[in-house]
C-alpha cells in the first residue's frame, strides 16, 4: 500500500475571531501554552504520518514557515501550498494533487483539536483502510453549524447534510478526513454550491454513492473542541490547561510525539528541549529525554 500523506487546512479568514485574527492566523492563535496548529499536527503525526502538506493563504505562509521550518527538526517533511482565498474544504484536495501523487490522506483542518483516551487507535484503524474514505461523526448540540450525518433505523449512513436547517441527527462530521487516492479526481467533478465552495460533503457524497465511505462514532470519551469563536478559543485553552496542570502530560506536544515514534533520538529532544529552557513546556521535554 502507499504510505498515505498528510494534509492541514489552515487557510480561512476567521472572521468570527476578528480583530484577533485581523493580523495573525487563527491557527496560529494560543491554545494556551502553544500554538492551534500543533494539535492537528499532532493528530497527523500520531498516524504515523510524516509527510505533510500545510495549506494557507498567501499571507499568512511566512509566519508558518517560521515557526514550523521544514519540519526536520520533528521528523517531517513539510510542503507548504497557498490557497489563494477561501474557496471550500474539498479545493485543498485539488490545491494539494501534485503532492499526494496519487497517494491517500489523511486531511485534518487547522483549528480542529481532539482529545481522547484510543485516539492512536481510532487513526489506526482508519490508516489501515486501503480503498474509499473514513470520517468521524461527534455528538453535537448544535448540528446545523456542521454537515451532518442521516442514519437509517439499523444505524447505517444514508447522507451528509451541509449545515442542514432541520438536522437529521446530532452527529456532526469531525474535520478529519481519511480518504484514498482517488480524492483530488473526485474533487475535479464537484462544482460550487449555493455560497460558492467546494464542499467536502460533496466530495464524502461520491464516495457514500459509491458505497466506500465508512462513518465511525467518536463515542462521548473524546473531545472535539471548537475554537471558532473568542468564547470557545478561551474554553479550549482552559480545557488543555486543565488536563496538563491535573496531568502532568502534554496535549499535542510534537516532539513528544516525534520521540515516541522513534523520529528524533534523545540528543535531538534534548537540543529541542533546551530552546524552551524558560517555559514547563521545556522541562517536560528534558524530563522525557531523562526517561523520568
Ligand atoms: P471555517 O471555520 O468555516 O472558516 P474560517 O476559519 O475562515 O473562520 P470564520 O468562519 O470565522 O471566517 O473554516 C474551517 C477551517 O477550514 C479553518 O481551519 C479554516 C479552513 N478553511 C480553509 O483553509 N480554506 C477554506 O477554503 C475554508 C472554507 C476553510
Amino acid at each position: 500500500m502507499t504510505i498515505r500523506k498528510g494534509i492541514i487546512l489552515a487557510g480561512g479568514t476567521g472572521s468570527r475571531l476578528f480583530p484577533i485574527t485581523g493580523a495573525v492566523s487563527k491557527q496560529l492563535m494560543p491554545i494556551y501554552d502553544k500554538p492551534m496548529i500543533y494539535f492537528p499536527l499532532s493528530v497527523l503525526m500520531l498516524t504515523g504520518i510524516r509527510e505533510i502538506a500545510i495549506i494557507t493563504t498567501p499571507e499568512d505562509q511566512p509566519q508558518f514557515r517560521r515557526l514550523l521550518k521544514d519540519g526536520s527538526d520533528w521528523g517531517l517533511s513539510l510542503t507548504y501550498i497557498e490557497q489563494p482565498s477561501p474557496d471550500g474544504l474539498a479545493q485543498a484536495y485539488l490545491l494539494a494533487e501534485h503532492f499526494l501523487d496519487g497517494a491517500p490522506s489523511a486531511m485534518v483542518l487547522g483549528d480542529n483539536i481532539f482529545f481522547g483516551h484510543g485516539l492512536p487507535e481510532l487513526l489506526a484503524d482508519a490508516d489501515a483502510q486501503a480503498g474509499g474514505g473514513t470520517v468521524f461523526g461527534y455528538r453535537v448540540v448544535d448540528p446545523e453549524r456542521y454537515g451532518v450525518v442521516a442514519m437509517d433505523k439499523s444505524g447505517a449512513v444514508t447522507d451528509i447534510i451541509e449545515k442542514p436547517a432541520v438536522p437529521p441527527s446530532n452527529y456532526a462530521v469531525t474535520g478529519l478526513y481519511f480518504l484514498d487516492g482517488s480524492a483530488p479526481e473526485r474533487a475535479r467533478s464537484i462544482t460550487p454550491s449555493a455560497r460558492g465552495e467546494l464542499e467536502i460533503t460533496s466530495l464524502l457524497q461520491s464516495y457514500l454513492s459509491d458505497g466506500t465511505l465508512r462513518v465511525q462514532q467518536m463515542g462521548r470519551g473524546y473531545a472535539w473542541l471548537d475554537t471558532g469563536t473568542h468564547g470557545s478559543l478561551l474554553d479550549a485553552g482552559n480545557f488543555v490547561r486543565t488536563l496538563q496542570s491535573r496531568q502532568g502530560l502534554q496535549a499535542g506536544c510534537p516532539e513528544e510525539i516525534a520521540f515516541e515514534q522513534g523520529w528524533i533520538d534523545t540528543a535531538a529532544l534534548r537540543a529541542l528541549a533546551s530552546r524552551h529552557s524558560k517555559t514547563d513546556y521545556g522541562t517536560y521535554l528534558t524530563r522525557l529525554a531523562d526517561g523520568a
